[in-house]
This record gives C-alpha cells, structure tokens and sequence, in this order.
C-alpha cells in the first residue's frame, strides 16, 4: 500500500494492444483514484501496450514466457519488489496458476469480453454472432484457478444487431470494457 495517498499500488498485466491499459492509466490519474499503477508486465516483448506504460513513465517490464513456473516466479519477485496490492489482467492471455494465485494473496481481476459464465476462453464475439445471440458484453471478476470463473465484480450487457459482424460487435464490448473496469475496481476496493 502506498502510504501517502491510500492508493491500492496496482500492478496490470497485459499481453497486446493494451486499450483497457490505456483506461486503467487514465483512471488512476483522476484525483479519486484508488489506485496507482506502480507495474505493467507483458508476456510479449512487442506489446503496444508497454509503449503506453512508457509515455506515462510507469515502471514495466517484459517476462519471457518460456514456461508458467519461471514466468510466475520472476513475477512474483517483482510484484513484491513494488509492493503490490492488486493486479488486474488487461487482455492478459496466459493463464496463471492456481499456486501463483495462492502465494500472490492478494485480490486479482480479469476483464473478459463475455456475459460470464457464457463463453469461457477465446473468440467470444465469434460466438455470440454465431448464436445469433440477443446481447454480449463484458464482465470484469475476481481470478481464481478456474478460467474465467471467478466472482463476478461487474457486468454489463450491449446489445447485438442483426447488422453486427465479429469486428463491431468486438468494437461495441471494448468501448464499455474501458468504462466497467475502472468502476469494478472502484466496487471491490470499497466493499470491505
Ligand atoms: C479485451 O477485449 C479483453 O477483454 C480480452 O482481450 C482484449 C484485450 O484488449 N481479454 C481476454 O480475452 C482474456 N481472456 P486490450 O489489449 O486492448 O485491452
């Protein structure tokens, strides 16, 4: 915990792009944040992501994936080097292990472009087209060892046209996915 502020020091692990990251940013630097970002890491040298983390000046770092159990180790050295409190998963696309999660102690979420528990794992807008389902969205939830099962924080619904295809449906998710994330934070730090 940062003592000055009260700030939850939050790391965020990210493994592309990196929009929901972008969010994450923005939102720590409101003046009533509950966080701040101390550490972005990336499995993924070429993360766009940790070109971001770079213009805000937030300490990052790149861990070769080689396996899970040297991954997880030389995270972990590095979340308690930064004394880290929270981290949240930003289209972070490896699965972490339910020992990592045991010795981490701490709260970890996970945002996920599905209503939960409705498609697990990957291609989820490809599904729900599809379907030809009614409604998609995005859930942001607590990680445990089980993919995308956690409690769930926060959830929201958009509503799939007939027009929509796998791109403006991803399109569509994303946009609420930077809205719901910081207010699922904002949820968790506060319902103690
Ligand atoms: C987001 O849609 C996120 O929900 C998803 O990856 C995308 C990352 O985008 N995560 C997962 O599918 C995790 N299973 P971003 O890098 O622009 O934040």
């Amino acid at each position: 915990m940062e003592k000055s502020s009260g700030k939850k020091n939050t790391a965020v692990l990210i493994s592309g792009r990196g929009s929901n990251l972008r969010s994450l940013i923005k939102y720590s630097k409101t003046k009533k944040s509950l966080i701040k970002i101390v550490l972005v890491v990336s499995d993924n040298f070429s993360a766009k992501g940790l070109d971001y983390a770079n213009k805000s000046k937030i300490n990052n770092s790149f861990i070769q994936y080689s396996n899970r159990k040297i991954f997880e180790d030389r995270l972990l050295k590095l979340l308690k080097k930064n004394n880290v409190d929270l981290i949240c998963l930003a289209g972070f696309m490896k699965i972490l292990s339910g020992s990592f999660i045991k010795k981490f102690c701490k709260p970890i979420l996970n945002i996920h472009p599905s209503l939960l528990p409705k498609y697990k794992g990957l291609n989820t807008h490809n599904r729900a087209v599809q379907n030809k389902d009614k409604f998609s969205g995005a859930t942001v939830h607590i990680v445990n060892e089980k993919l995308d099962s956690g409690r769930i924080i926060l959830q929201k619904k958009v509503k799939i046209l007939r027009s929509d295809t796998v791109r403006s449906l991803e399109k569509k998710v994303l946009k609420i996915e930077h809205k719901i994330y910081p207010k699922a934070i904002i949820r968790l730090l506060t319902s103690f």
